[in-house]
């Protein structure tokens, strides 16, 4: 590096320095600073003010994104993470919608209220599970209590009832682009959702081998049914992947998309109408046949996936991954748990829980 340049370089910083200080002097910082928790702490240590990321310690404006996710016991973790990478990838006024069972109101609080994440914004709503009895199989609601969580997003105006468009996010994602963006995908007029489309280029590269044939319909329900083969619909039809929607809920209600999920997760329970293979994705099938082409699309970036099915990791290179704005664990293979692909950039958001309760797997030396 030349003289000249270094000498420019102590310029600019001085100038930085001196403008600062003049601004803590002349405007009054507290005003600054106000936030909508009153308990929140605003103390800033005066390094701070250099870094890059001073704007996300203040109080966030404007309007609202009103995010959904749902939150299980056994995976808090994920959700703390998918929280975390969303806020700091934001100056949106991000305001969390999180649906969990009753147990699992204290342990959330408290990782969310004795770390960084203090001053994020959210609700805490409870799920009853009562909502889907009879809507569901027996085994799946006693056996995992994962699977009724999943089905909160059916339930999108019901937990988030003053919004007109929200988002919903699975908890085994990252966020790495401004959630803004993903928060202005638009939905054309009669739509009530967008999704990503199975046979979008960047995710299909996941799908060939990772995910077996699963990006038709054909895939997740089964077409020898009658009440299936009465809708008419095409068996190779494009599916997509509910674990991102972006929705407007006033055509949600108008179209009582919650009704309609509910009329054909109880009619599967009579007559199986979906494919056997879904382990995953209980709740795709009736979000296909409900949204079947009426729904508006997301952009593939925003939703890059197949990261937890085997063979689906190595199909991304690093860089590719280092783009997509939004990354989904979809499959076995867990950020958090013993062997999956790029978990690094999991860890990278991930806060450790202040109750010790919950710790990723990780292989340590030697376990191999
Ligand atoms: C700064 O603002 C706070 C509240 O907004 C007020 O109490 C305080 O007097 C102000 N200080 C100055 C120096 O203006
Ligand atoms: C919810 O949990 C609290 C304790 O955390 C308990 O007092 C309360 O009875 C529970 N409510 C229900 C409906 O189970
Ligand atoms: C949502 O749908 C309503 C009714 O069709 C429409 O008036 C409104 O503009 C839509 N809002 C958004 C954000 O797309
Ligand atoms: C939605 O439900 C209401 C009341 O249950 C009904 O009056 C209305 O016709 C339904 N709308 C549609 C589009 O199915």
């Amino acid at each position: 590096m030349t003289l000249r340049r270094v000498n420019l370089i102590i310029l600019v910083l001085l100038a930085v320095a001196f403008l600062i200080i003049v601004e803590r002097n002349l405007l009054n910082l507290s005003d600054f600073l106000h936030t909508e928790h009153p308990d929140a702490e605003v103390i800033l240590p005066f390094e701070s003010e250099l870094a890059p990321d001073l704007r996300l310690h203040l109080a966030r404006k404007g309007e609202e994104i009103p995010v959904l996710i749902s939150a299980a016991e056994d995976r808090l973790g994920a959700v703390v993470a998918a929280m975390n990478s969303v806020y700091q990838n934001s100056k949106a006024n991000v305001v969390f919608t999180i649906v969990t069972l009753n147990d699992t109101v204290n342990h959330l609080k408290e990782w969310l209220t004795k770390t960084n994440l203090k001053n994020v914004k959210y609700k805490i709503v409870i799920f009853k599970p009562e909502l889907i009895n009879g809507k569901i199989s027996k085994d799946l609601q006693t056996v995992d209590a994962t699977k009724p969580l999943a089905f909160a997003r059916f339930y999108l105006p019901a937990y988030i009832p003053e919004a007109e468009k929200a988002i919903y996010l699975d908890d085994d994602i990252i966020v790495q682009g401004d959630i803004q963006e993903l928060f202005e995908t638009s939905i054309k007029p009669g739509h009530a959702a967008a999704f990503s489309d199975d046979c979008d280029s960047a995710s299909a590269r996941g799908i060939i081998r990772g995910a077996g044939n699963q990006n038709n319909y054909i895939g997740f329900l089964d077409f020898k049914k009658e009440a299936i083969k009465k809708l008419g619909m095409r068996a190779n039809t494009c599916s997509f992947n509910p674990g991102v929607i972006i929705a407007n809920l006033t055509e949600w209600k108008s179209q009582n998309i919650t009704q309609q999920l509910e009329h054909w997760m109880e009619l599967n329970t009579h007559e199986e109408l979906y494919s056997k293979t879904l382990a995953d994705s209980i709740t795709t099938p009736p979000l296909l046949i409900v949204f079947y082409k009426r729904h508006s699309t997301i952009d593939p970036m925003w939703h890059v996936r197949h990261l937890g099915t085997t063979g689906a990791g190595n199909r991304y290179s690093p860089q590719f991954v280092k783009a997509a704005k939004l990354l989904h664990w979809n499959g076995h293979y867990k950020p958090w748990g013993r062997s999956s692909s790029f978990s690094d950039v999991w860890d990278k958001w991930f806060i450790p829980d202040p109750t010790g309760k919950f710790h990723p797997m990780r292989r340590h030396a030697g376990d191999s």
